[in-house]
């Protein structure tokens, strides 16, 4: 009889894939489906980059391998957005490395760093990649770090470290809370992984989804950073281009060559044309017609996270619109996933905050890649819920 490996058996179900599933078959039956689960944004990418793909596609050897680290071309691209979004200066040939979306770089890293047996770090709630992606399919340990205080922000007098912990995994803005990180915490968090020898690594994909006068930092900026951490970004949500699977890895040269090491015994780089589309991106992101399409698509996701969390509000929920990324975390005191059900007989689809780890259990996570009038149906039918049903104890 054919067997999975052990690893593969203590992976817990993808829940997003579980959602997809569900809401695929609601749709075949013909229900009018408003998705605010999955944070794949509706909003067009750029049309600078698709016009840059389609010459792209012409180019000599557009359609011959590139190589597992990226093209040249593209890692300079990467350094050069680093330099002038963050100031922070980068080598492209031994601190930069193309992935093939940032997820892939988060999953491979702990191939990078993890023995079986060994530890990492990972926050609760957090992005499921850290402990399954990662840790699990190294055969290594996933260790809980919990975010419950109100700025959802790590303890990091509570954070257990021995001999076998290697690696902490920190995401600000934060899937799926929303929350920023302060730099006085960052600080922290850089000296808490130098002084116990973690290597850090600092999931920011979202750096570019915030509203206001808020603007996300790299933890790259931080005095000491570069000698334990590296960072993962990502053209995803930037740039309105998940399917196009373009991300990056930048910092301490010592992952990124591992990194590099193992990405070149799985994998043969991201196609040269999506390079040169995604650099074309980052080569124009401070020009004007790219930065005010930009800014003016946070404005749209901002309206739509409040119109939500007004909606919520007169059923009785309350969120707050979160500085950045297009989530909002609330809290219903109720269980999460019961709520969700509830929301799925009306045609919405959330996500259960259960998905982010145990402290998520009376959340749900709503992503709104949705236009604003579809956000304000999805509050209409919401009307209908009877919140008693997910909180017996609610009158
Ligand atoms: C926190 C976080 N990190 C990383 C990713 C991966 O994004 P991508 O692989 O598209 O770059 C996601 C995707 O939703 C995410 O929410």
């Amino acid at each position: 009889m054919i067997g999975y490996a052990d690893r593969l058996e203590k992976l817990p179900p993808y829940i997003f894939a579980d959602l997809e599933r569900i809401q695929s078959d609601l749709t075949q039956k013909g229900v009018d489906i408003i998705s605010l689960g999955i944070g794949d944004p509706d909003l067009p990418t750029p049309r600078v980059i698709i016009e840059s793909l389609k010459n792209a596609l012409a180019e000599p050897g557009s359609s011959n391998y590139s190589t597992s680290a990226g093209e040249e071309y593209f890692r300079t691209s990467v350094a050069e957005w680093y330099r002038r979004r963050f100031g922070v200066t980068l080598d492209p040939d031994s601190e930069v490395c193309a992935l093939i979306g940032s997820k892939e770089g988060l999953a491979n890293v702990g191939r990078v760093v993890l023995n079986p047996g060994d530890k990492a770090l990972l926050p609760n709630p957090g992005y499921p990649v850290y402990a399954q992606g990662s840790t699990i399919l190294s055969d290594a340990i996933p260790v809980v770090f919990n975010l419950t205080n109100e700025s959802f922000q790590p303890d990091l007098g509570n954070i257990p470290v021995d001999g076998r912990t290697k690696l902490l995994f920190l995401n600000y803005p934060s899937n799926p809370t929303g929350a920023v990180a302060e730099r006085d915490g960052l600080e922290e968090v850089v000296d808490f992984c130098a002084k116990h020898n973690l290597v850090l690594c600092y999931d920011n994909a979202y750096s570019e989804i915030s509203f206001g006068s808020y603007r996300s930092p790299s933890v790259l900026q931080i005095d000491g950073a570069m000698e334990c951490a590296v960072e993962f970004n990502s053209c995803s949500k930037m740039f309105n281009m998940t399917g196009y699977r373009v991300g990056f890895a930048v910092g301490n040269s010592k992952i990124i060559t591992g990194l590099k090491k193992v990405k070149a015994q799985i994998d043969s780089g991201l196609p040269r044309f999506v390079q040169r589309a995604a650099a074309t991106g980052l080569d124009n992101y401070f020009d004007f017609d790219l930065s005010t399409e930009h800014n003016k698509n946070n404005e749209i996701l901002k309206e739509r996270l409040e119109t939500l969390v007004q909606g919520l509000r007169a059923i009785g929920i309350e969120g707050r619109t979160p500085k950045a990324t297009f989530y909002l975390w609330v809290n219903i005191r109720a269980d999460g996933a019961t709520f969700v059900k509830e929301l799925l007989k009306l045609g919405v689809v959330a996500t259960p905050g259960i998905a982010f780890g145990s402290n998520g259990a009376t959340y749900v996570r709503f992503s709104v890649t949705q236009s604003t009038k579809r956000i304000q149906e999805a509050v209409q039918r919401m009307r209908k819920l009877d919140l008693r049903k997910a909180n017996p104890s609610l009158r």
